[in-house]
């Protein structure tokens, strides 16, 4: 058959995506060269908004329409349970986020409609399938055994599973063999590796600087790596910024100068009802540390606006933080209530109207403190690895730096267009709220 997959959601999807490709690939099916050519459109689904879990259904439901064998992944199959074929009578199958290991058989027996709701956690569904690009997703943990009060992640990815480092490493230095410069570990709380299940066993080497939590290990281990440049990582939950994981990002240079620490709010009040476990002067001393080795370090954020009893002065108290923090970029969201969380029992009690409010407050802050943070860098030299032409202007190259910073620049006349991945040092000329424009030094 012909395939396309849809996806929706955060980078575990788009990973999970690569994984059904690889899956259905290797089963003999082939990748369509897009949507109407396909016998067979995947939709892999988002939950964690309201707005998210529609736009993945509504598409599901339009291309039940067109006759194509439609299916379903993700976290919204989870979450909708048997109720899936309710809101998509006509639905072939439908798999949970942890299930599409299962797409294969499924597809081979043909027995439609389908549902399965259970667990496909082999080493062949975890696995890395990065395309033959120079940067890959590589799943380190799957599932969360955090319990925001909001969120709807624990009960759609299941409980914590971390896999084994051996295996991971092995994977890495696999891809860095074959040209992936960049490796972005994945988890939904990935500081948290190794925390509920043991992933170093007494066989493993040990760690050569004497780390003794899971996760700085494995940034040891995988900055040995020969022929890898960069190791990123998200997302990152406040609680597990060691004093390992600091001196981890300090004595190895392969890990990106950035972080990506949710805050969700900057009131005391707020963030003990979400269940967080810190509070604003611990992430703020978080931040702290990790720019104490370097300032240019890159803190990005995400904030909820208008969860249920938020008052004028806890939002002020976010706005303060986020000034305090100095994010270098922040994903701002207007709650919503997920049913079956802690916060959905609570009345939603701010208004439409007000949520959208102090979303564009952060938001026009966000722009205001994004471009006093680039233009500090202006003049300063930039390491990026090209991506390819900008999306905004194709006569301009794109790439990020280790602070995971766009930066684009326009190829000297006559010179040589750089390869993808390649490394080439930027100078910073220009300053925008979300990207850095500048020239290529000739020695790159
Ligand atoms: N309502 C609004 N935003 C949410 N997020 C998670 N759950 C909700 C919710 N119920 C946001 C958080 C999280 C990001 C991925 O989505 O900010 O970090
Ligand atoms: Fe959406 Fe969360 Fe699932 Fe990612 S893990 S796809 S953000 S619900």
């Amino acid at each position: 058959m012909k395939f396309h997959i849809h996806t929706y959601g955060c980078q575990m999807n788009v990973r999970d995506s690569e994984a059904v490709e690889a899956l259905l690939s290797a089963a003999g099916h082939v990748k369509a060269s897009c949507e109407e050519d396909a016998d067979l459109v995947i939709v892999n689904s988002c939950t964690v908004r309201q707005k998210a879990e529609e736009k993945a259904v509504g598409k599901a439901g339009y291309l039940c329409s067109t006759g194509k064998l439609t299916g379903l992944m993700g976290c919204a199959v989870k979450r909708l349970g048997a109720d899936v074929f309710k809101r998509l009578p006509k639905l072939d199958f439908a798999v949970a986020p942890r299930g599409f290991g299962l797409i294969p058989k499924i597809l081979a027996e043909g027995r439609f409609p389908r549902l399965e709701l259970g667990d496909d956690l082999s080493a062949e569904a975890l696995s890395s399938h990065a395309a033959g690009g120079f940067q890959a997703f590589v799943t380190v943990l799957v599932g969360c055994n955090n319990r925001c009060s909001y969120c709807i992640v624990p009960d759609v990815r299941g409980r914590e599973y971390s896999r084994p480092a051996r295996e991971i490493v092995a994977e890495v230095r696999s891809l860095a063999a074959n040209g992936v410069k960049e490796v972005c570990l994945l988890g939904q709380s990935v500081l948290r590796y190794g925390v509920s299940n043991a992933v170093w066993d007494a066989s493993d080497e040990p760690s050569p600087g004497g780390y003794t939590e899971a996760f700085p290990r494995l940034l040891e281990a995988l900055s040995a790596i020969p022929g890898l440049g960069r190791i990123r990582f998200t997302s990152a939950h406040p609680g597990g910024c060691t004093d390992e994981l600091v001196r981890a990002y300090a004595e190895f240079p392969k890990i990106c100068r950035h972080i990506h620490l949710p805050v969700q709010s900057g009131s005391d009040r707020i963030l003990a009802d979400m269940g967080r476990r810190y509070t604003r002067a611990e992430y703020l001393a978080a931040v702290r540390r990790l720019r104490g080795f370097d300032p240019e370090f890159a803190v990005t954020t995400d904030v909820i606006v208008g969860y249920p009893g938020e008052s004028e002065e806890d939002f002020e108290a976010t706005r303060s933080l986020m000034d305090e923090a100095g994010f270098d970029n922040a994903f701002v969201f207007k709650y919503s209530p997920r049913p079956g969380t802690r916060s959905a029992a609570k009345p939603d009690d701010v208004p439409q109207e007000e949520k959208e409010r102090r979303n564009s407050v952060l938001l026009e802050d966000q722009e205001r403190r994004g471009l006093e943070r680039n233009k500090a860098l202006v003049g300063t030299v930039r390491e990026v690895l090209a991506e390819g032409p900008s999306k905004r202007n194709a006569s301009r190259l794109a790439g990020r730096d280790s602070g995971n910073r766009i930066v684009v620049w326009e190829p000297p006349a006559g010179s040589r267009v750089p390869v993808l991945g390649e490394k080439v040092r930027v100078r910073i000329l220009e300053a925008h709220p979300q990207i850095l424009a500048g020239e290529a030094l000739a020695d790159s």
